[in-house]
């Protein structure tokens, strides 16, 4: 399997030392910046007599390097700075969206794409416009971002294992990210009966408000162990062929009444992409959130078309 990652910033180079030391297959990583991937490649490799991992990994600035690729990861783009939304990097990202889409497709027209780059649903929904790709194979990482991060705030309220919890975020990558308390449990306890209301609150907005909490503490660039955590499971989701249902940013086709918008939602992911958007029992108040989420998205990409 070849993956290639766009970007060897500190999402892309952290996600390209998961991937070899998780053995998910040959990488590419490549950069606009002379030096930086064919640096960060021969650390990687000088690492692997120790890690155990091959050393199957090539740095580049030539996107002929990236052909045949099965899966890319675009990382490319601005971060954000302390006081920016994610939806402030729109202008600036689209653009770079564009040129890192036409310049990966020719050589890897059977890819998966994986974005990343922020504002996420509508660089997703970008990527998938540029490449022509079928829209299953066109997916964006953030629902298992914020759902890891609401795992690890529960699990520390509670002072549990975050491996004892599960929970799901929906909707977008955003203000409007769709917490689902009713499907989140706590070694299988649904958490409303383990915390209060307030509670629940504080917890919810502390994860929608995850990625901006580490940007204020860098003060220059944003998150990446978690991020690149987060791809990496999408990854070998696919490269492993699981079906392993994750909450991603995927086409939505008619599912919870929404269509033909990029918004995060349950997918099951194996060889062919997103193989299935996994309806889950969303009451009338959830199914609202998730719809206004998505019409947010909407909005939010026809505005791209005037840029
Ligand atoms: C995050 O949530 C930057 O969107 C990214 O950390």
């Amino acid at each position: 399997m070849k993956i290639t990652v766009v970007g060897s910033g500190f999402v892309g180079q952290t996600t390209a030392m998961r991937l070899l030391q998780k053995g998910l297959g040959e990488i590419c990583l490549i950069d606009i910046i002379d030096g930086k991937p064919q640096g960060l490649a021969l650390d990687l490799k000088e690492a692997s007599p120790i890690e155990g991992y091959p050393p199957l990994i090539t740095g580049t600035n030539d996107y002929t390097d990236t052909a045949g690729s099965d899966i890319v990861v675009i990382t490319a783009g601005f971060p954000r700075q302390p006081g920016m939304s994610r939806m402030d990097l729109l202008g600036k990202n689209a653009a770079i969206m564009t040129d890192v889409v036409s310049s990966v497709v020719p050589g890897s027209p059977a890819a998966i794409l994986i974005v990343v780059a922020n504002p996420l649903d509508e660089m997703t929904f970008l990527a998938a416009e540029r490449s022509g790709f079928p829209r299953e194979r066109v997916l964006g990482m953030a629902g298992v971002l914020d759902s890891a991060r609401l795992r690890f705030f529960i699990a520390e309220e509670l002072g549990v294992s975050p491996s004892d919890v599960e929970a799901m975020t929906l909707g977008s990558h955003g203000d409007s990210m769709v917490a689902l308390p009713r499907h989140a449990t706590v070694k299988g306890r649904p958490l409303p009966e383990l915390v209060d209301e307030p509670t629940l609150d504080r917890l919810f907005q502390r994860t929608r408000d995850g990625g901006a909490e580490v940007v204020a503490l860098l003060k220059s660039g944003s998150a990446y162990f978690a991020p690149s955590a987060s791809v990496v499971s999408m990854v070998g989701a696919l490269v492993n062929d699981s079906k392993a249902t994750l909450p991603v940013c995927a086409w939505t086709t008619g599912q919870y009444g929404i269509s033909d918008v990029y918004v995060g939602v349950p997918a099951r992911l194996g060889r062919a992409g997103v193989e299935e958007i996994v309806e889950l029992d969303l009451n009338e108040d959830e199914l609202a959130k998730l719809r206004a989420a998505a019409e947010g998205i909407r909005a939010k990409c026809a505005d791209l078309a005037t840029l």
